[in-house]
């Protein structure tokens, strides 16, 4: 059936050729003739987005012609999910395809999109606003493009998304707080030009993959409701990410948590021994930081800890059970007796320095008053 409306189209086409060659500049070429609506629209989406490339090295979009949009190179379809006897454009797939250009507001016409993946291309420009309608959306991924503008915000009003990764790119201005409120899977925003402060509203995320890595206008503390993101975080990267102050002590109660990536950022204080209770731990990475004092013997015994990373901070002791952790690095500290630590006068130095305040960023929430202890009064007899 597909091959008779292509047929069809393909004669409107030749028909049209001398007239169109006259014509300047090109207008889009016509909807082709089918009863699929969905099929149309994808159409004139996939033809709009064709147009707006501007380089196709690869020659990816050379057979986006005609109604067929079902066989275009990066295209897939599928039933529709509300209607069994209509095909639709359920994925649209260019990872890798080096394409320069501008994504057009057309691409709201594919209504029916559940994968949208671009990363490893040439996009400018912003994302289309339009992108809003696409209301089973589950996964997008731009990374590793050119796109600009705010924090692409029609994504957080998609009710179905789950995969968001827009990293690497050239996104700047405010992260809003409905990112971290919003159920999703999977935020990948690093290496963007972003620029908050984390805050508490970071806690209430429900995603298993946070990743805010190399984003200098980052800043803030961990916020010691860092704990309430138990029940789902699995691997949370903030590697340098302007994040000072301290490591609250709940971040403990993590223990799902599988990978932890603090480093690069101004973090001072001590290791809390809580991390020994992050029973899921693989990988911790806290080089590159101020961190002081001991590590806690409880964090190098957790049982699935296969690297532990603390090289660069102003550590003066490790555990000997720590040397039994299959991969660490304790390289540019202060422990005696260990290879390639700072010079004495850099430790030497960092003791003298006044003593480190965790509240004093200004980040944690006032110490709540101590509960009144109950003191019975002395019997009388
Ligand atoms: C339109 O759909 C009907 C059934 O829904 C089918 O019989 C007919 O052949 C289709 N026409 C075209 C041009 O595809
Ligand atoms: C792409 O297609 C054009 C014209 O069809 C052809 O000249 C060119 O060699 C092709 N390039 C590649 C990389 O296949
Ligand atoms: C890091 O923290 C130290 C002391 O807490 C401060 O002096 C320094 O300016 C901070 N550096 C950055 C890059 O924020
Ligand atoms: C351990 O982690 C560090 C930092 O993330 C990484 O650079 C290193 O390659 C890892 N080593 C192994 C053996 O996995």
């Amino acid at each position: 059936m597909m091959r008779s409306t292509a047929a069809v189209f393909l004669a409107m086409v030749v028909v049209a050729t001398p007239l169109l060659a006259s014509s300047q500049p090109m207008p889009a070429p016509p909807a082709p003739p089918t009863n699929n609506s969905r099929l149309e629209k994808a159409y004139v989406a996939l033809q709009a987005l064709k147009r707006a490339i501007t380089d196709d090295p690869k020659n990816l979009t050379h057979n986006w012609c005609g109604p067929d949009v079902c066989s275009y190179y990066g295209v897939y379809c599928a039933t529709a999910p509300d209607d069994p006897c209509a095909r639709t454009v359920a994925s649209v797939d260019l990872t890798h395809g080096d394409l320069a250009g501008t994504l057009p507001e057309e691409l709201g016409l594919l209504t029916d999109l559940a994968v949208f993946h671009l990363n490893s291309n040439r996009f400018c420009g912003t994302l289309p606003d339009s992108l809003r309608s696409l209301h089973l959306l589950h996964e997008i991924d731009v990374s590793n493009n050119q796109l600009s503008g705010n924090f692409p915000s029609q994504l957080l009003c998609l009710p179905n998304v789950q995969y968001v990764d827009i990293r690497f790119n050239n996104f700047c201005g405010e992260v809003p707080a409905a990112v971290f409120e919003k159920k999703i899977d999977a935020l990948f925003i690093n290496n963007n030009h972003f620029e908050f402060t984390l805050s508490e509203s970071f806690s209430k995320s429900t995603a298993s993959v946070i990743v805010l890595a190399n984003l200098p206008g980052l800043g803030g503390c961990l916020p010691s409701s860092i704990g309430d993101m138990a029940g789902t975080l699995n691997e949370l990267i903030l590697l340098n990410s302007g994040i000072s102050s301290c490591i609250p002590p709940e971040i403990g109660k993590l223990d799902k948590l599988t990978v932890l990536d603090l480093s690069f950022n101004n973090i001072t204080g001590t290791l809390p021994d809580s991390i020994g209770n992050m029973k899921a731990l693989e990988q911790l990475n806290i080089a590159h930081n101020r961190l002081s004092g001991e590590i806690p013997e409880s964090i190098c015994a957790l049982p699935h800890l296969k690297n532990f990373t603390y090289s660069n901070n102003f550590f003066c002791g490790e555990p000997h059970r720590c040397l039994e952790v299959p991969h660490i690095d304790d390289r540019q500290n202060c422990i005696a007796g260990r290879p390639d630590q700072r010079p004495g006068e850099q430790c030497i130095e960092f003791l003298h320095q006044p003593p480190v305040h965790c509240d004093a960023h200004g980040c944690f929430a006032p110490p709540s008053p101590p509960p009144p202890v109950y003191a019975p009064p002395p019997p009388v007899y």
